[in-house]
């Protein structure tokens, strides 16, 4: 029996061990009918707010699909009720923020909280699962949302197409674009410490917006809070960080300066060419994430196996380590068959 244990943490530590690690964003959620069951009774926030509830959650996917890595059941978005944001979350329509970030004294208000005391029911979660998973040899990750994709859901209120009330505060009031990044900077690395603190043994950075933005405006406006987040973590923890810069290929070349451990793409660029990108000038260089096209968990079997069996081919010629994964969450129409195919076959690989 070849060891498995631990194998993401020990992949982002730069070893290339037999196959790589595979975990899903997203794993826990709609595509399990025993999370469906859970949800019939308890509302979303319920379920993040209450440790036994989020723990159980959490280790759904772990017992039904055997992954690597468990991630930490919560949304990037409630933690931010600990800076005063008013947060629901409604069927079909997603996240809503009732009292979005309009005016200037809206941002001042903003309260920097110890996450600990306002959002310390996910540590509270971290620490149930860290005890059920340790003996198994299964990381747990935290995460966090980038604080530019944080400020673009307080902005707008919701979800956005056109990211233009963000963009607006960034690029017409740089200024109180700084004080609102500054706060949220603050705010997430504490709440990353936090995690830490309680059992995450690697963590994530979501930065699911930021395929809104132009280079200039990521090199000018966004990159450099993402910077201060990694440094202060790097400060307050020796954990793995995985940078996700969805839909970000145009970005790579600047996110190529950041100091996380991993980086994590979507499907619309290669794992080489994305890597050439990213470690061209790199003396220790960025472990690899993805980058699965989640539509193919919901099509014929056989679509999906050959889409695995063309990743791993390409996971094996790479020459920095790789984590499977997905290059976005999966979806609620996912196949549980193809779910556990994919996982299945990646447990099955050996790199020659
Ligand atoms: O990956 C995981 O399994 C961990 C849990 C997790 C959730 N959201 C649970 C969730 C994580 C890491 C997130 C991150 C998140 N949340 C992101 C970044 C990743 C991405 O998708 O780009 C974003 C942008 C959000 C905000 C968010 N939360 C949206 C837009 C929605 C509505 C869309 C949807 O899928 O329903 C959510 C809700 C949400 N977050 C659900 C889950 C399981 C569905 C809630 C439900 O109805 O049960």
């Amino acid at each position: 029996m070849s060891n498995e244990k631990f194998l993401l943490l020990r992949t982002l530590n730069g070893e290339r061990a037999e196959r790589p690690p595979v975990w899903f964003m997203r794993q826990a959620g709609r595509s399990l009918p025993e999370y469906r069951a859970l949800r019939e009774r308890h509302s979303m926030l319920n379920l993040i707010r209450t440790p036994e509830l989020a723990a159980e959650v959490t280790l759904q996917p772990i017992e039904r699909f055997g992954f690597d890595a468990a991630i930490i059941f919560a949304d990037i978005l409630n933690p931010l009720m600990g800076m005063g944001m008013d947060l629901d979350f409604h069927d079909g329509k997603g996240p809503i923020f009732s009292n979005p970030i309009r005016t200037e004294a809206d941002i001042h208000q903003l309260i920097v909280s110890d996450p600990e005391e306002t959002v310390g029911y996910t540590m509270a979660a971290l620490k149930i699962v860290r005890e059920a998973l340790d003996k198994r040899g299964i990381s747990l990750i935290g995460f966090c949302g980038a604080p530019f994709s944080l400020a673009a859901y307080m902005v707008e209120g919701a979800s956005t197409r056109d990211g233009l009330r963000v963009k607006h505060l960034m690029i017409d009031n740089p200024e109180a674009w700084g004080v609102l990044q500054k706060k949220l900077v603050t705010y997430s690395a504490q709440y990353l410490a936090a995690q830490v603190k309680a059992g995450a043994q690697c963590l994530q950075i979501f930065d699911s917006s930021v395929g809104l933005v132009t280079p200039h405006q990521y090199r000018t406006h966004i990159l450099p809070w993402v910077k201060e987040l990694i440094g202060l973590v790097r400060e307050r923890t020796d954990v793995p960080v995985i940078y996700f810069p969805f839909n970000g290929d145009g970005l790579l070349a600047d996110v190529t300066t950041l100091e996380s451990t991993g980086v994590s793409i979507d499907w619309r660029i290669s794992l080489h060419d994305a890597s050439s990108i990213l470690n061209r000038h790199r003396s220790v260089p960025f472990v690899l994430q993805g980058n699965l096209d989640p539509a193919l968990l919901c099509c014929e079997l056989r679509a999906l196996e050959e889409g695995v069996a063309m990743l791993l081919q390409e996971s094996a010629a790479l020459s920095v380590p790789h984590i499977v994964n997905l290059g976005h969450g999966v979806t609620p129409q996912s196949s549980i068959e193809n779910i556990g195919r994919a996982v299945e076959m990646v447990k099955a690989f050996r790199y020659s």
